[in-house]
């Protein structure tokens, strides 16, 4: 049986939440990462994933203006890099210099894939999607890449931003 409550409550239900890092360049060519938890596979064949970005965030202009992005898997070894990706804006800040996370170039698009992460995906904007105050971008899977060593994948586990590796 059910029992209706506050949205919030039953939103609270949903952890594990799986999170990725989304990374595009900006207008500068810096590679500016941000943490996601809002994102799924979205096409099969093609394969499509996609990714819902607050309209205010810094990302968005970095997207909008190269049209690609990367979506990293972190590994549960990056929580740290993941906490700070998803509370410092890439406005004012040098993410990955700051947090000294290893990056390789792409291979396909104008992007860099996270060294440690658990597996990168390539993708190009296929389109967009308005959904309230988020943006939702949908890309193309150009090439995908996984880690040579076996790594788990970081997860929030908790609410309040609480990442682990799902149990
Ligand atoms: C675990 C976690 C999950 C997050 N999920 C999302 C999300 O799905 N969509 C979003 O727009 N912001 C999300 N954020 C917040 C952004 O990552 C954060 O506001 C970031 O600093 C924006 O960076 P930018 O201004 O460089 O784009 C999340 C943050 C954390 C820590």
């Amino acid at each position: 049986m059910q029992k209706q409550v506050e949205y919030a409550e039953a939103v609270k239900t949903k952890y594990p939440e799986q999170i990725v890092i989304a990374i595009a360049r900006d207008k500068s060519g810096k590679a500016n990462p941000i943490t996601l938890g809002w994102t799924m596979f979205a096409s099969g064949n093609p394969l499509m994933m996609a990714i819902a970005v607050a309209a205010g965030h810094y990302s968005i202009q970095a997207i909008e203006q190269s049209h690609c992005f990367t979506i990293a898997y972190p590994s549960a070894e990056m929580a740290q890099a993941a906490l700070y990706f998803g509370s410092h804006s890439g406005r004012d800040t040098d993410k990955l210099a700051e947090t000294g996370c290893r990056t390789e170039p792409a291979k396909q698009i104008d992007s860099v894939l996270l060294s440690d992460a658990v597996a990168n995906f390539e993708c190009v904007e296929e389109s967009r999607v308005p959904a309230g105050d988020h943006i939702i971008y949908i890309g193309r899977v150009v090439a995908a890449h996984i880690n040579a060593e076996p790594r788990k994948r970081l997860y929030t586990i908790a609410p309040g931003h609480k990442l682990g590796p799902a149990l």
